[in-house]
């Protein structure tokens, strides 16, 4: 089943010098179960292309010069605030690139993360484990235990009595991983997880993408992994799209990507991939390949 169709999608963005141009028709289709990861070197429009998709770019400075993005049958540049949060609180998970602006200071670890299990779990009381019937009390223990839980599964040692802390008492590291934690406990349709894992260190890092594995398969689930790391792609993704300069250079299956891309831009990105056989000196780059050979 279809859930995000972005078609022909193109974006610029106003700046003091002008309107640039950013996005020049992104095409992408995810499926239930189909884990994509999106790779490409900085500024190739990534973040844009994750953060359009939940309607989070201000227009202006953004604009639309033409495209769709539908999800689950909505029209996300089309629809009306109201829906929009209803998607984003429910079936739209986000771990964004910036974790440091993106939890309250003023209120407990836990109070944030139960909130979001709340909303969830009145949309959909299987999320917290209950039937329709629950009652308050029973919503409020559910969304507190899956709290606990989830914080758990992130990594964070005592989640228990660490779940009364503010956000000022976790390390940079534990921010990131309570915010995945928000974006994963409501069990969304589609996560879009922007570098979820850049600033953990590799066994927390691989926590992480077990969880991500875990949810796809518990729920059928949707993903759009952000990142710049080609051994994630190849460890965890079904499908890998390649951007550059704003465009999708390729797309498909990992298998067929990474074993045999087809697009030169690909090839020295796989290329440029130190290996333990990398002799020193040998680390090659992407060299001067420009955006007008590629388009
Ligand atoms: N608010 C903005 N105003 C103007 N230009 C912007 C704005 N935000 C991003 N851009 C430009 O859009 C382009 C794409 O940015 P984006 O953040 O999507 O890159 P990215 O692929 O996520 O890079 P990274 O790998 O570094 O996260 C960049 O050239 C950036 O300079
Ligand atoms: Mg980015």
């Amino acid at each position: 089943m279809t859930l995000l169709k972005i078609s022909n999608l193109q974006l610029s963005m106003k700046s003091y010098e002008g309107e640039t141009p950013i996005l020049h028709g992104i095409d992408l289709t995810i499926k239930r179960g189909e884990v994509w990861g999106m790779v490409g070197e900085t500024g190739s429009g990534k973040s844009l292309t994750g953060l359009s998709i939940s309607r989070l770019i201000p227009t202006p400075p953004g604009r639309y010069l033409a495209g769709s993005i539908e999800f689950q049958g909505i029209d996300v540049l089309k629809a009306t605030d109201r829906e929009m949060r209803a998607l984003r609180g429910r079936h739209l998970g986000m771990i964004f690139q910036d974790p440091t602006t993106n939890l309250n200071p003023a209120f407990r670890i836990g109070t944030q993360l139960v909130d979001v299990a709340l909303h969830a779990g009145h949309a959909d009381p299987s999320v917290l484990g209950l039937s329709p019937g629950a009652s308050r009390r029973q919503f409020k223990d559910a969304a507190r235990q899956t709290a606990i839980d989830m914080l758990g599964k992130v990594g964070i040692p005592n989640a228990s009595e660490r779940i009364n802390d503010y956000p000022h008492q976790f390390s940079g590291g534990m921010r990131q991983r309570v915010l995945i934690a928000m974006a994963m406990i409501g069990k969304p349709d589609l996560l879009i997880a922007d570098e979820p894992t850049t600033a953990l260190d590799v066994s927390v890092q691989a926590q992480v993408l077990r969880l991500i594995h875990e949810l796809v398969a518990e729920r059928n689930i949707g993903v759009l992994l952000i990142t710049h790391n080609l051994g994630v792609v190849a460890q965890i993704c079904t499908h890998v799209a390649v951007m550059y300069c704003g465009r999708i250079l390729e797309a498909g299956a990992v298998h067929d990507v990474l074993k045999r891309p087809s697009h030169s831009y690909t090839r020295a990105l796989l290329d440029s991939v130190p290996t333990v056989h990398t002799k020193r000196g040998e680390l090659r780059g992407l060299g001067d390949l420009q955006p007008e050979a590629l388009a």
